[in-house]
């Protein structure tokens, strides 16, 4: 695939690439919704991602190609006019990236021609977002010499999603491009970032499918920003009774006592999700090292559950293939990543996969008209240098 890459390059931009960089999208097992309400996530790295060919240049000026998005051809930057232009299209992305990088100081002395290409389903709520940015930041830590960490790595790209494409989003999917292990989840907490990675064994007896509903996200940015204001307003109304920074430092328990004042029912059960979903992460996290996975099941449906009832973001496609899943019996299944379509998470036994995609496939094409697409998890490395070509 790479030395396909490699001659495409070629042809676009009339000579080699220097250096080839990968960023991974992510599948995230348990913790939604909580990475903004400084709780736990337990996302991992998939060996699916997004693939980023570069050769420095000596003027200011930025190409960016992609061969997943051909109609819109080459696209030009020039690094001291980086403001988003919704014509750029994808290269937004890559964009902003360059663009918080300047406002943190990084000095860009020079252009650079990229080609990006992906293999994850755009859209699908895989992160293809973040690896594209995961991608830039590594690539550009690479091309301009920069002296910058991991953690800040992943922190610019974050920004470029908030502040340059406009989504308020949490740093899980960011997080977990840049420091996904193979065989592993990273069970992050999202108030102090400090992670572990915890190996995600499942002995051949037990499968972890992705199943894409292939419903595009619809309004899933300002539907993100309403669910990220409402939890916002939930923390303002808590704060006038207890001294907390976020929704996830209340217990269920004590979360339960002060409910009552946050007055607006919405902003209530958004809350009530951030909190149980980050205890239910904890419990997931242990049951997994204690390899009792039919709880680990359990709680990916209550989840899931939590994320319909309390959270509302789950829809007819996601909740049909779900529920499909759980009656095909799926050991759990959940939605995956900010829902509004998107994709699922299911984990089965292994002996009973090819029957059960069989099942759910079927069940979800005459709920909805739509087919399924299947993929079976391998987690993978997070973003880094694969290649420099001398
Ligand atoms: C999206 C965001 C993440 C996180 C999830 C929901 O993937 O980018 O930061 O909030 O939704 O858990």
């Amino acid at each position: 695939m790479v030395e396909q890459l490699k001659d495409e390059f070629k042809q676009q931009f009339g000579a080699g690439a220097s250096h080839v960089f990968f960023a991974p999208g992510r599948v995230n097992l348990i913790g939604e919704y909580t990475d903004f309400n400084g709780g736990h996530v337990f996302p991992c790295a998939l060996d699916l991602g997004t693939y980023a060919l570069v050769r420095a240049r000596t003027d200011n000026v930025v190409r960016m190609y992609s061969s997943q998005f051909a109609r819109v051809g080459q696209v030009t930057w020039a690094l001291d006019a980086l403001v988003f232009d919704a014509a750029k299209d994808w290269s937004n992305y890559p964009a902003g990236v360059l663009a918080v990088l300047q406002q943190a100081g990084c000095g860009l002395a020079h252009g650079f021609d990229v080609l990006f290409w992906g293999n994850l389903p755009n859209g699908a709520g895989l992160s293809s977002s973040a690896s594209i940015e995961v991608c830039t930041a590594v690539l550009a830590q690479h091309v301009y010499g920069l002296d910058l960490s991991m953690v800040q790595l992943v922190q610019i790209a974050q920004r470029a999603e908030n502040q340059f494409i406009g989504v308020n989003c949490g740093i899980m999917d960011q997080f977990a491009s840049g420091f996904g292990r193979a065989g592993h989840a990273i069970l992050l907490d999202t108030n102090t970032l400090k992670f572990e990675h915890a190996p995600v064994d499942l002995w051949d007896e037990f499968t972890l499918l992705i199943a894409n509903t292939n419903k595009r996200r619809e309004l899933a940015e300002s539907n993100y920003n309403l669910r990220r204001a409402e939890c916002d307003a939930a923390l303002a109304a808590l704060q006038t009774v207890t001294a907390i920074g976020a929704l996830c430092d209340l217990s269920v328990a004590e979360f339960e006592r002060h409910a009552h004042v946050i007055v607006d029912e919405n902003a209530r059960r958004r809350a009530r999700h951030a909190v149980s979903e980050n205890q239910r992460t904890l419990q997931a996290v242990a049951a997994l090292n204690q390899r009792d996975l039919l709880t680990f099941g359990q709680l990916m449906n209550a989840s899931h559950v939590s994320l319909r009832d309390d959270f509302e973001v789950t829809g007819l496609h996601l909740d049909a293939l779900v529920n499909a899943a759980w009656q095909a019996g799926a050991v759990g299944a959940r939605m995956t990543g900010a829902g509004f379509g998107g994709c699922a998470v299911m984990l089965v036994r292994s002996a009973q996969a090819a029957a059960f995609q069989a099942q759910v496939e079927q069940a979800y094409l005459s709920e909805t008209g739509l087919n399924a697409d299947f993929y079976a998890v391998r987690i993978g490395e997070g973003a880094r240098l694969l290649e420099a070509v001398l």
